[in-house]
């Protein structure tokens, strides 16, 4: 039995410092590559059906690099959405962006708030870049804003559920992934989606992020389609 395509894939876009050293690169053109990486992989989610993709860019945690990754970092993405941006608009794709951008430059800041301006009333898919993303930050935020509801008398606490819990996580609104993809051999999820993937599907590659191919992501999709999700319940049945 093969079941249907995922809906929304999320990928831990991980390796490329590795890829860059087995090279005797600069870690930045590793990052470089990995942008590379990630245009193809937009590509591929769009001929596989797949409707919504979040990527991992950069975590609450990253900001331990040196200066100068922080910074190559930094650049290349407005690098990435200037290069896009067309690329984007032309095939229908919605960019959201999770995580906490405050602390992003502020040029970067502007260009990401454009395009995802620019590309809001689109509906052919939905590009997710999670940025300055925590999982553990985004569920205390989360947590924040419900306790100052509550305190406003805004809402009554013994009515709090996980569907308006979820209401309040930088996800609103947007399906759990169906399936994660983490690239580079670690089997870790380094404090991504921690409250989304309670149910999704796990697979682990060693290829590097900068040497995926939309062959691998195939891959992990035929592997998927072979699962059967119980959800806790008996075969493929979710309530
Ligand atoms: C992922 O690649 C990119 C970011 C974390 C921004 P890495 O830079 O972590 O690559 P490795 O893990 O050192 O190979
Ligand atoms: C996770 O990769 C973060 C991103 C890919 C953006 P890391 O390279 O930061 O994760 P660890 O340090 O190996 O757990
Ligand atoms: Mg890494």
């Amino acid at each position: 039995m093969r079941g249907p395509v995922p809906r929304h894939v999320a990928i831990i876009m991980d390796g490329n410092g590795r890829w860059a050293e087995k090279r005797n690169l600069s870690r930045a053109e590793g990052h470089r590559a990995g942008m590379r990486a990630l245009r193809r992989t937009v590509e591929a989610c769009r001929d596989l059906g797949i409707e919504i993709l979040t990527v991992y860019a950069f975590s609450t945690e990253n900001w331990k690099r040196p200066r100068d990754e922080v910074d190559a970092l930094m650049d290349l993405l407005g690098e990435w959405i200037h290069k896009e941006q067309q690329e984007l608009l032309d095939n229908d794709v919605q960019v959201r962006v999770i995580g906490f951008p405050g602390p992003l430059p502020p040029e970067t800041r502007r260009a990401l708030d454009d395009l995802v301006k620019a590309t809001s009333r689109n509906k052919g898919a939905v590009l997710c870049l999670a940025l300055n993303y925590g999982g553990r930050r985004e569920i205390v935020e989360a947590a924040r804003r419900v306790a100052e509801k509550a305190a406003r008398g805004l809402l009554d606490p013994a009515t709090l559920d996980e569907k308006a819990f979820e209401a309040e996580l930088e996800t609103a609104g947007i399906p759990e992934p169906d399936l994660l993809i983490r690239p580079s051999g670690e089997m870790r999820l380094s404090n991504f989606l921690l409250w989304q993937i309670a149910y999704t599907e796990l697979w682990f590659t060693p290829v590097l992020w900068p040497d995926f191919q939309p062959e691998h992501l195939a891959e992990a999709v035929e592997a998927y389609r072979s699962r059967d999700r119980r959800y806790g319940g008996l075969h493929e049945d979710k309530d």
